[in-house]
């Protein structure tokens, strides 16, 4: 299951998308409200809280206010995400610069650790989780979003149609993660899942929106911008099974939702 990804590309790709992330992130939005809500519980008394992969710090901002006088760790690979972080209105926080597979946090150390749609970055989400756990104070929760299999299937099953190469990332099957987690020595978990379909007017604004937020690194790949008026013709054609009643492109998202205590 481990994979090997190229760190400084994925940093690269949203470092690229950082300023305009916001207008494209819609179903992250969406989707990092419902993560907020699983953890809306006021009587937390909490000191030490980490936005891990908090890009923009939307939700960092969230959490503020969520968790007045509780020191806020904003924490993501890219540099430009934390530069646009730190224009944002935030208190008792702290901006840091790293990678979730080799996490700079001591041991027993978090109360709280949100992370809205990162750990599907993770190269060895085991490992990842390990350290989550280590940096986790006993008692201490951590509410993750993620994707899973299915996740962008249309995308996949239309570029099959133009060649063999991979353009989208794979993802861990629900099982598969399951497992993961149950290896990792949590007392409490708690996984859900949820699957949203986006509609798009075309391929071309598929792949855009991929762009809009970064998201478009494919790993072992070198991604290049869909170009040329033949191959969007044919990637539009492979396209055509996943067009609606109403004549748009489906985009299908599986959503997962972890819920652990240490
Ligand atoms: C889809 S965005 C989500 C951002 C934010 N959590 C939100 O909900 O708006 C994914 C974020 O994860 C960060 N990221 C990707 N790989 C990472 C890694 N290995 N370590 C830390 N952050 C990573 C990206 O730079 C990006 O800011």
């Amino acid at each position: 299951m481990p994979q090997t990804i190229d760190k400084q590309a994925v940093a690269d790709s949203f470092s690229k998308a950082a300023c305009h992330y916001d207008q494209f992130a819609q179903l992250q939005r969406d989707i990092g409200e419902v993560l907020l809500g699983h953890l809306s519980k006021p009587e937390l008394s909490l000191n030490n809280l980490v936005d891990l992969g908090c890009g923009t710090g939307y939700f960092s901002e969230k959490l503020n206010i969520q968790f007045p006088g509780a020191s806020l760790t904003c924490f993501d690979l890219s540099s430009v995400m934390l530069e646009q972080a730190k224009k944002r209105n935030l208190t008792q926080a702290a901006f840091q610069q790293g990678d979730i597979d080799s996490l700079p946090f001591a041991k027993n150390s978090i109360d709280l650790i949100y992370s809205n749609l990162v750990v599907q970055w993770s190269d060895n989400l085991e490992a990842c989780l390990k350290q989550l756990h280590s940096s986790l104070k006993t008692g201490g929760r951590c509410y993750l979003s993620t994707l899973i299999s299915g996740t962008l299937n249309e995308l996949t099953q239309a570029w099959k149609s133009v060649d063999d190469k991979p353009h989208t990332n794979t993802f861990l099957s629900l099982k598969d993660l399951e497992s993961v987690v149950a290896n990792c020595a949590f007392s409490t978990v708690n996984i859900s899942t949820e699957t949203r379909v986006l509609e798009y007017k075309n391929v071309v604004e598929v792949m855009r929106a991929l762009k809009g937020i970064g998201a478009n690194h494919v790993h072992g790949h070198q991604t290049s911008p869909i170009s040329g008026r033949q191959l969007v013709k044919r990637l539009q054609a492979g396209y055509q099974p996943f067009i609606n009643q109403q004549g748009l492109c489906n985009l299908t998202y599986q959503v997962c939702y972890i819920e652990v205590i240490k």
